[in-house]
């Protein structure tokens, strides 16, 4: 039987473990803080078992199939982990947001390691340790190929959807214009997307987006020049109160994801000598905002 491991079952690493339950499989929590029933509930799931949570990555073992799930400044913490569990042939499926998957968890596992980025659609939240709740339809969009589809056949009749893209790349900057943009004015702002009604809002994200797009297409995204206008559109009309996880994050005083959903824009524009002012506007102001000047580095 596949051996299969969660790194960090919190909001998504919860669901993601409850999928891999309900199409059958017994994953192993490799948890901080470990609970004893994953409860995960949602639109297409409801789920109460016990958990199997492992809280010593000394008493971990190489496994088949690893869901990394830790925030992307959590990822150096996690190391103990990755050694622990990741090893030549180990697909390692790095379920954070940002584009830059593989190059912040390369330097951290094993040769041999195949690493597939996910780009995570999963509105979940956690109110205690193993008890997540979903907000509304769960996918992860990871590159088509041989491991992706190995991927994809784990979920088999779970309500998670495994999309296979052919153009991950893409993918992944549509959803960061969405994270820099929106979620970098809603935690400025400290509230939820209903903040987006308002024109002058509105406005600002659509030119914060469009920064963020000519970045993504000189990184070899294909964007098109009115997707910000699209995206934004979407948003407003599905406007439900959403709150994104690193406003919550920044509510809660803790340090947040701006290096991987905001910073992540300037350094890749600086490559390119791209100037993106609004980008930097919007990043200065949420790391000053940081609590004990966390500067956005892995902990
Ligand atoms: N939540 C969403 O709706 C959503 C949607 C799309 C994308 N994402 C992305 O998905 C990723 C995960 O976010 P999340 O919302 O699931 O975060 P989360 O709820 O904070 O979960 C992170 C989990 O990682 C655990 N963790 C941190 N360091 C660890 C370590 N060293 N060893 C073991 N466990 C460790 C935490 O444990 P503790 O219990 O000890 O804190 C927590 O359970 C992020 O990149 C986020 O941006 C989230």
């Amino acid at each position: 039987m596949t051996s299969v491991v969660v790194i960090g079952p919190g909001s998504i690493g919860g669901a993601v473990a409850g999928a891999l339950a309900v199409a059958g499989h017994d994953p192993l929590l490799a948890v901080r803080t470990s609970f004893d029933q994953l409860i995960v509930r949602g639109p297409d799931v409801s789920i109460d078992q016990p958990a199997n949570c492992l809280t010593d990555p000394t008493a971990g073992q190489r496994a088949d199939v690893v869901f990394l799930a830790v925030k992307a400044h959590q990822t150096a913490g996690a190391r103990a982990w990755l050694d622990a569990f990741v090893g030549q042939g180990t697909m390692l499926v790095i379920c954070q947001n940002g584009v830059e998957h593989i190059d912040r968890v390369t330097p951290m596992v094993a040769e041999g390691a195949v690493l597939v980025p996910a780009v995570v659609a999963l509105p979940a939240s956690r109110s205690a340790p193993g008890n997540i709740s979903i907000g509304g339809k769960s996918r992860l969009t990871i590159p088509s190929g041989e491991a992706g589809s190995a991927v994809a056949e784990l979920f088999a009749g779970s309500f998670l959807d495994i999309k296979l893209s052919e153009d991950w790349t893409t993918d992944a900057w549509i959803k960061l214009m969405l994270n820099a943009a929106s979620g970098g004015i809603c935690t400025l702002a400290r509230t939820n997307n209903t903040v987006f009604q308002d024109a002058e809002v509105l406005d600002l994200a659509t030119a914060v987006m469009r920064e963020v797009a000519v970045v993504g297409r000189a990184e070899g995204a294909r964007l098109a020049e009115d997707l910000p206008e699209r995206i934004m559109a979407g948003m407003t009309e599905r406007a439900g109160g959403h709150m994104s996880s690193i406003v919550v994050d920044r509510i809660n005083g803790v340090p947040t994801e701006w290096d991987a959903r905001n910073a992540v824009v300037l350094r890749l524009a600086e490559r390119h000598g791209i100037d993106a002012p609004l980008n930097r506007v919007l990043t200065t102001l949420i790391r000053v905002g940081e609590p004990d000047g966390h500067d956005g580095s892995m902990t």
